[in-house]
């Protein structure tokens, strides 16, 4: 606990610090800024998912009013690839610069750019581009068999072993296993969604870019677009005040980026480029289409003796990005003998990217979904079955956890839920009409830290300021740096002012992982000792000061005041009085953290755990199924905003709900297009499908990951639900769904009839 934690900022449920200039419209999204002579971009999509450019004729569209340009292969100038760098720095997830040959490898690919006086004659324009192509058959296969690729694949991320996890002799614990279960489940390919479209404005003044982007990660989008641009760093800004959410779709650049840039370079003009809806589906990332096999072999007391994950995920023609599904299978449960393995499966599709909880999502519904069903088999309750399987240990690293209390998370959620009361036999359970289906499942999600840097200011009017070169995507980060700095400097929320969202800020971790918080801590942290340090010489060496004759270290801080510390806080004097006697408007300084994130030794496993309990309705006279309620609970550490955790869980539930019923993007077989490709036939989860929310959290904190224990929570409560629904489902109808998203075909098959 802070010292202060009577006064303390931190664990209480704090409103939004950019809640009113949100509100209020002030908020600057990237696409609000506007510049003298802005031009306007709208990117020629290609109508085929696999073939040739052959011909490319923009006569008619040049000619058009108010066009500036059409460009193409042969008028974009260059724009160089981009290579990862160390660390978090360089990621691209579609490498290929645009326009790089002309070749089409996915439906919507860019092929040529319109630009205009104005988006409207931007648009025509670029409609009025006339293709020819030499067209082949795409490959949108949703059957997916892995590639033959070597057991060593380089990925968007760079080389992973295609073996994850090996330990014991999974083949034959399995064959000799007295209960065994082998099923394949397959999740589908998601869209993002974010209520903000991508967006760049791209300015250049000399060999000075300038990029406003609703970017996830602004350092790195400054590293690749550097490097694409052929200019040192310090030459590229990118700036994100504010993010319409980003579910992942916003963390790395994608190619309507650079685009924008090299037309702002060839024209002289700044330049504005708004994707459509559509254009998001095809060209800026989404969930890649899983196929898992897991088979288990079980005790028939229910311990496990065997468990297999062999794991496929779709990818772009481009690209391997891996969807890492079998990252938590390893230390999840106990298990002696286990192997992770997984393929990749290369399709004429956009290159799939990070989506809220990859991996973890579709893994842990493959996953959390056999654990149900095995305890079916078993005739075990499920939530007894996970107890059983408690490990002590990461048995896939062979550490110690830092902090795990998934079993407390069951025990509370059964609790909160009543789950002690349910009778396990399908369509048993009524209420009213309805029949009801119970079901559950657990989650966990990484915890480490990024690097990071800050700067805490000290001034003499009484306020502070913290300033760190990371992104708010809507998740609470203003809220959370100013939390931090309202605690260490002892002033109230409305007395620290945060600047965030600019590459001339100390460089800050990205907006991924749900790891921006939990890295802030120790830079805020860092920096604002620096400055109470220097404060405290100050005090003592300022000619007529209270403190003249005292050393710096004679002196202390506390609640905004420098006293003597053999005094106590009693007669201390606030800051703004100390700087204003030393003539100074503020004192100023930086602190930085290092990342725990892919070391290499790490001495403890940091996940965080969790589960969910669900109660579907189901009506059989009109097949329609609910959910109805849900009691999620949280191990994450310490919450430092309980209102904005809350509403990270929340959002994440009403996603899980969409991902378990509703949401698919469907590839047209004949022209590879994204056929749902807008937010009418793409459906997601609204306030009509989602019940109140029961949402808890443990609150232990996690020493291993900063001073104040607090590990991440953007992404655990997405992990899991679905399989939770699936489980409620199957109870309730007697139907058992392995393919996401559940359908009214599927539930037509239910035997429990009106
Ligand atoms: Mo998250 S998919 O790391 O934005």
């Amino acid at each position: 606990m802070p010292e202060n934690s009577q006064t303390s900022a931190i664990g209480k449920p704090q409103r939004r610090i950019d809640g009113p200039v949100k509100v209020t419209g002030l908020a600057m999204y990237a696409t609000d800024h506007h510049f003298p002579d802005l031009l306007y971009a709208v990117p020629v999509e290609a109508t085929i998912a696999n073939g040739r450019v052959l011909k490319l004729d923009t006569t008619a569209a040049e000619k058009m009013p108010g066009v500036r340009a059409i460009f193409h292969r042969a008028n974009i100038g260059k724009i160089f690839r981009s290579t990862l760098g160390p660390g978090f720095e360089g990621i691209c997830i579609e490498r290929r610069p645009p326009f790089e040959d002309d070749v089409v490898r996915y439906y919507g690919q860019y092929v040529a750019l319109a630009v205009a006086d104005t988006f409207e004659a931007a648009k025509a324009a670029a409609d009025s581009v006339r293709l020819t192509y030499d067209k082949k058959k795409p490959n949108v296969d949703t059957d997916l068999k892995a590639d033959d690729d070597p057991e060593v694949v380089e990925t968007s991320y760079g080389p992973v072993r295609r073996l994850q996890s090996e330990r014991g002799d999974p083949d034959g614990a399995f064959a000799n296993a007295p209960v065994k279960l082998d099923e394949i489940y397959v999740t589908p390919s998601e869209t993002h969604n974010p209520i903000e479209l991508q967006a760049t404005i791209a300015i250049w003044d000399g060999s000075m870019l300038t990029i406003y982007e609703e970017s996830q990660a602004i350092f790195n989008m400054r590293g690749v677009l550097a490097q694409m641009f052929g200019l040192p760093k310090e030459n590229v800004r990118v700036i994100t005040k504010f993010v319409g959410s980003g579910f992942g779709s916003k963390l790395w650049p994608w190619t309507h980026c650079p685009l924008a840039a090299a037309a702002a370079r060839q024209l002289g003009k700044p330049v504005k480029l708004v994707l459509s809806r559509r254009m998001t589906f095809q060209a800026a990332g989404h969930r890649a289409r899983t196929q898992q096999q897991v088979r288990v072999g079980a005790t028939l007391e229910g311990k496990l003796v065997s468990l297999m994950h062999d794991y496929v995920n779709e990818t772009s023609m481009l690209e391997k990005y891996h969807e890492d599904c079998g990252e938590k299978t390893a230390f999840h449960y106990s298990v002696p003998n286990l192997r992770v393995k997984f393929g990749f499966a290369m399709r004429n599709i956009g290159s799939p990217s990070d989506m809220r909880g990859p991996g973890a999502v579709p893994g842990l519904y493959a996953t959390e979904s056999a654990m149900n069903e095995l305890a079916d088999q078993l005739k075990i309750d499920p939530v007894r079955l996970r107890v059983l399987n408690e490990p002590k240990i990461d048995e896939g690293l062979g550490i110690p956890f830092s902090s795990r209390h998934y079993l407390e998370c069951l025990e509370l959620g059964g609790e909160k839920f009543g789950w002690s009361k349910r009778n396990p036999k399908i369509g048993s359970m009524k209420h009213d009409s309805l029949t009801l289906g119970w079901g559950m499942a657990g989650c966990s999600w990484l915890a480490a830290r990024f690097p990071a840097q800050a700067n805490v200011q000290l001034r003499n009017d009484g306020t502070t300021r913290v300033a760190c070169g990371t992104q708010d995507i809507g998740t609470g980060t203003y809220t959370i740096l100013a939390q931090l700095a309202a605690d260490k400097i002892g002033v109230p929320l409305d007395k620290v002012e945060v600047v965030l969202g600019d590459t001339i800020l100390p460089e800050g971790p990205i907006s991924g992982g749900s790891m921006a918080t939990g890295s802030v801590v120790p830079a805020v942290f860092a920096a604002a000792d620096k400055a109470i340090e220097a404060l405290l010489t100050i005090a003592a060496t300022t000619p007529g000061s209270v403190f003249e004759k005292r050393k710096a270290d004679e002196l202390a801080f506390e609640g905004g005041r420098v006293f003597v510390k053999a005094n106590g806080p009693v007669d201390g004097i606030p800051f703004a009085d100390v700087l204003r006697h030393a003539n100074l408007r503020l004192v100023s300084r930086s602190g930085k953290s290092e990342a725990t994130f892919g070391e290499k030794k790490p001495k403890f496993s940091t996940h965080s755990f969790g589960c969910h309990f669900v109660e579907v309705t189901w009506q059989p006279e009109i097949a329609r199924l609910r959910v109805n309620r849900v009691v999620t609970v949280i191990d994450a550490g310490r919450i430092i905003n309980p209102l904005a955790g809350r509403n990270q869980i929340e959002g994440s539930i009403v996603m899980g709900i969409g991902m378990a019923l509703l949401e698919h993007t469907t590839y047209d077989p004949q022209n590879g297009a994204p056929i749902n490709s807008n937010l009418a036939d793409y459906i997601v989860a609204v306030n009509a499908d989602v019940p109140k929310l029961d949402v808890h959290f443990l609150d232990y904190p996690d020493k291993e990951i900063n001073q104040l224990g607090a590990r991440g929570i953007g992404e655990i409560g997405l992990a899991g639900i679905a399989a939770a629904i699936t489980a409620a489902t199957y109870h309730a109808t007697g139907v058992r769904v392995r393919e996401l998203p559940i359908k009214i075909e599927d539930l037509l098959k239910s035997s429990v009839l009106a």
